[in-house]
């Protein structure tokens, strides 16, 4: 259906800095995978050019991933309202404080522009215009890409992100290709149920019409070959992608990495205004602390972006150490995202050659 060898992909991470650019995603679809562009913040102008600079890579099948989200679009992709991202006074002293404490220095402005449906739209247009192989919604519903993508006869292959199966349910109405399941355990916005019971139940409902991605904290063959019992025909995979050379994250934030054991991520409102896994840090502990309520989408990112921004500028791992699944604590090293894929995909096949019992045990009654 994808035209590759192995049916892992990388996702399609996006951010301030985008860790999944060209680099990353042109590393896995050579070798073998199929990366993913995380697109969601970037221009549609400067997004062209990351794809352009995927194909000078490689010829494989490649993917790009945005956000749609509804807050933002109301279901329409034509109004042009740019939505308010002023703040509470609160939430504003909350950050002011913050910086203050944590010499941050003034905080500089915030620039996330997908809080415009035009942008959207724009982005969507571009990614048909390209004829990109495969696009993915990390939120929001696909519908309007699908539509025209097939009345254009272009075989774009289209899919979601979910947490639930009743998102499962909603994306098969919109006809897309192919659904990615993310549990709990997952980096970024995730789902509040676990991956190892949301894959199969998400599996049951899509019953055989479209394939199935797992995803969430699948770093190894091993979880792999899970995924694969669970009913997944792939895998997505985002923070075993993270901790590789060609990953748009600082050298201190792939330190960070290697350092974050299993327990070290949280789950917060206080990035996004929607709950997502992060890498627990000075800014998800104190807005945790707080107890002030998690604004919408626009206002959160851009209370989070400001903050972030000033982190980055000066290389404060402790206020911005990144985001990641709880897989996190298996990561030993940064390695080319090649091998990486390799290795996912040559433990799999070993435990699949092998049976996922031991010999002798496999010859028993047991
Ligand atoms: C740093 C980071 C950024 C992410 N940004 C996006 C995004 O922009 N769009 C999206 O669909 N998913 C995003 N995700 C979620 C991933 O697509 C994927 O579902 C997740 O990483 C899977 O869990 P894992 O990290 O444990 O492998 C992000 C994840 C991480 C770790």
């Amino acid at each position: 259906m994808f035209g590759i060898d192995y049916p892992i992909f990388s996702a399609g991470m996006g951010g301030i800095v985008s860790p999944a650019g060209p680099e990353l995603a042109g590393a896995v679809s050579a070798a073998g995978g199929l990366g993913v562009i995380g697109g969601a913040f970037v221009p549609p102008d400067k997004l062209r050019q990351q794809i352009l600079q995927l194909r000078e890579m490689t010829d494989k099948p490649f993917g790009v991933d945005t956000l749609i989200p509804f807050s933002v679009t109301q279901g329409n992709l034509d109004a042009p309202i740019k939505l308010d991202v002023s703040l509470p006074a609160e939430h504003q002293a909350f950050i002011d404080q913050f910086a203050d404490k944590y010499d941050l220095g003034d905080l500089p402005a915030a620039d996330i522009p997908i809080f415009d449906p035009v942008f959207i739209r724009e982005q969507l247009e571009m990614i048909l215009e390209m004829d990109v192989p495969v696009y993915v919604a990390g939120i929001g519903d696909p519908g309007f890409l699908i539509e025209r993508a097939r009345a254009q006869g272009l075989k774009m292959k289209v899919g979601v992100v979910v947490g639930a199966v009743r998102h499962a349910q909603k994306s098969l109405a919109s006809g897309v290709d192919f659904i990615v399941a993310q549990g709990n355990d997952g980096g970024g916005h995730n789902s509040v149920v676990g991956t190892m019971a949301l894959i199969p139940q998400v599996v049951d409902e899509v019953a055989g019409r479209v394939p199935v991605l797992g995803a969430g904290s699948i770093m190894d063959g091993r979880q792999m070959v899970a995924a694969l019992a669970l009913g997944a025909q792939g895998v997505w995979c985002g923070s075993a992608f993270l901790a590789t050379h060609e990953a748009r994250i600082t050298q201190g934030q792939k330190e960070m990495l290697i350092r974050t054991k299993e327990t070290g991520t949280q789950l917060t409102a206080g990035y996004s205004g929607k709950r997502a896994r992060v890498i627990s840090s000075l800014y998800s502990r104190e807005f945790e602390q707080s107890g002030l309520q998690a604004l919408p989408m626009h206002q959160q990112l851009t209370m989070t972006d400001r903050v972030m921004r000033a982190a980055n500028q000066q290389g404060r791992v402790d206020v911005n150490p990144g985001v990641a699944g709880q897989g996190v604590g298996m990561i030993r090293e940064i390695r080319p995202a090649g091998d990486v894929l390799r290795r996912i995909a040559s433990e799999a096949v070993a435990i699949l050659e092998r049976g996922i019992l031991p010999r002798e045990n496999a010859d028993s009654n047991v």
